[in-house]
């Protein structure tokens, strides 16, 4: 399906939904949902969203440090990590943040902003999000029903 947004909040608002049906993802290895679509497209907007929906109000962008861990109260899931893959030289430099064992940890969720740049890791259910017709509109497409 794909959902239209008008601003930053409705595509908050949008993550939020997400965010709640992650539990129904839940499997023998961490729930990793991607993040594609180009540079300003709203991939961390949308991760703001989906944080603020665990009780994580202070997001820092992982752009420059390429992840950021939070631990989760209150939740059926342990840990959330954020990624954002942008600036890798190569996706084997994930192993030294421990990707395999984080993807394997069923206690763990991952989002993941450029998922295309991760290569083998970069796996899990896709969200897309596009420019639309107005300088404030987004197209989210994703085969989640939500
Ligand atoms: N409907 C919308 N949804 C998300 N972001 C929007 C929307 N309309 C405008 N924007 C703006 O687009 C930019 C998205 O930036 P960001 O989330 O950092 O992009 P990305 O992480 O995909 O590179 C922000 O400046 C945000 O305010
Ligand atoms: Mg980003």
């Amino acid at each position: 399906m794909i959902h239209k947004t008008n601003s930053d909040k409705e595509t908050k608002a949008f993550a939020v939904k997400v965010a709640g049906m992650v539990s129904e993802l839940k499997n023998k290895r961490a729930v990793v949902i991607s993040l594609k679509g180009d540079l300003g497209a709203g991939k961390t907007v949308f991760s703001k969203g989906f944080l603020s929906a665990f009780g994580i109000k202070k997001v820092l962008s992982p752009t420059f440090v390429v992840m950021k861990r939070y631990n989760l109260k209150g939740s059926e899931f342990k840990h959330l990590y954020h990624f954002d893959c942008y600036r890798l030289g190569s996706p084997e430099e994930l192993e030294v943040l421990k990707i395999k064992d984080i993807l394997s940890d069923p206690e763990n969720i991952v989002l993941m902003e450029w998922p295309e740049k991760a290569g083998k890791y970069g796996r899990g259910k896709n969200i897309i999000i596009n420019h639309g017709k107005t300088e404030n509109e987004r197209l989210i497409k994703t085969n989640l029903v939500i």
